[in-house]
């Protein structure tokens, strides 16, 4: 049973790499062989909106036709149990090298089925057939941001954020989740930037008290997903 973990940020020991670390130290718990992916150690483009994962008996139907670093990534990701993804929002989204993944993932597993693109942000339940991904996996995806919770959901970011990557990663791949990490520690030394919006005492506290929580929820999505596999 293998678990993949994919971080979204170029950061790899800070808020994102270390709630992906703890996700994958639970799924190990449970006796899953896991890999962490840095994106961005890898040379590779959005979608080209070349079809060929989309032509009539094409040899590359189903699959991206492009080749790069990120062709054995999603070879691999073929094969996994559960794939957990994360990003920090970088202005209101996840980082373009993310989304360019996300395009990559998912949009070549994706089916133009009469009827298929009406329901695309109607409803949660899809038919199985707009999705040629070879099996059903669970997926999860882990945002961090500098914003605090009560900013995060006056602006809805956590709903919206939801209904794009959720509803999409369910459709295409399998059932998914969403942990949204909040009011995340930004810089090494607060005072060596111009930083004067943030209550620097505030985010060390959430530091110190509220994101070691975080990283246990982490760590028991991971553990819950490698059970989940293992009971199959
Ligand atoms: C380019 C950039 C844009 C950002 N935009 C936002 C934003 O729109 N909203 C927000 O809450 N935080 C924003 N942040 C803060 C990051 O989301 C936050 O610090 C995150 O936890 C960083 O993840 P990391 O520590 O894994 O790199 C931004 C940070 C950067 C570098």
């Amino acid at each position: 049973m293998k678990v993949i973990a994919v971080n979204g940020s170029p950061r790899k020991k800070w808020n994102t790499g270390t709630l992906l670390k703890n996700a994958l130290e639970g799924a190990e718990s449970k006796g899953a062989e896991t890999e962490l992916i840095h994106i961005y150690d890898l040379n590779y483009k959005g979608c080209i909106s070349c079809f060929q994962c989309k032509l009539k008996n094409g040899k590359n139907y189903g699959r991206c036709s492009m080749s790069d670093d990120l062709t054995p990534v999603l070879e691999r990701i073929r094969q996994a149990d559960a794939l957990i993804m994360g990003s920090p929002i970088y202005v209101g989204a996840v980082t373009g090298e993310m989304r360019s993944f996300i395009e990559r993932l998912v949009f070549p597993n994706f089916v133009y089925n009469e009827g298929a693109p009406a329901l695309f942000f109607r409803s949660r339940v899809f038919p199985k057939k707009s999705s040629i991904f070879p099996k059903r996996i669970k997926t999860a995806f882990i945002y961090t941001m500098g914003m605090d919770n009560a900013r995060m959901k006056e602006l809805g970011w956590d709903k919206h954020l939801k209904s794009i990557n959720e509803l999409v990663l369910e459709r295409i791949l399998g059932q998914s989740e969403s942990l949204f990490v909040t009011d995340t520690y930004q810089f090494d030394d607060y005072s060596k930037y111009v930083s004067g919006a943030f209550d620097i005492e505030k985010k060390l506290k959430i530091r110190k008290e509220l994101f070691p929580e975080d990283c246990r929820k982490a760590y028991e999505l991971g553990a819950r997903f490698a059970s989940c596999v293992t009971d199959k």
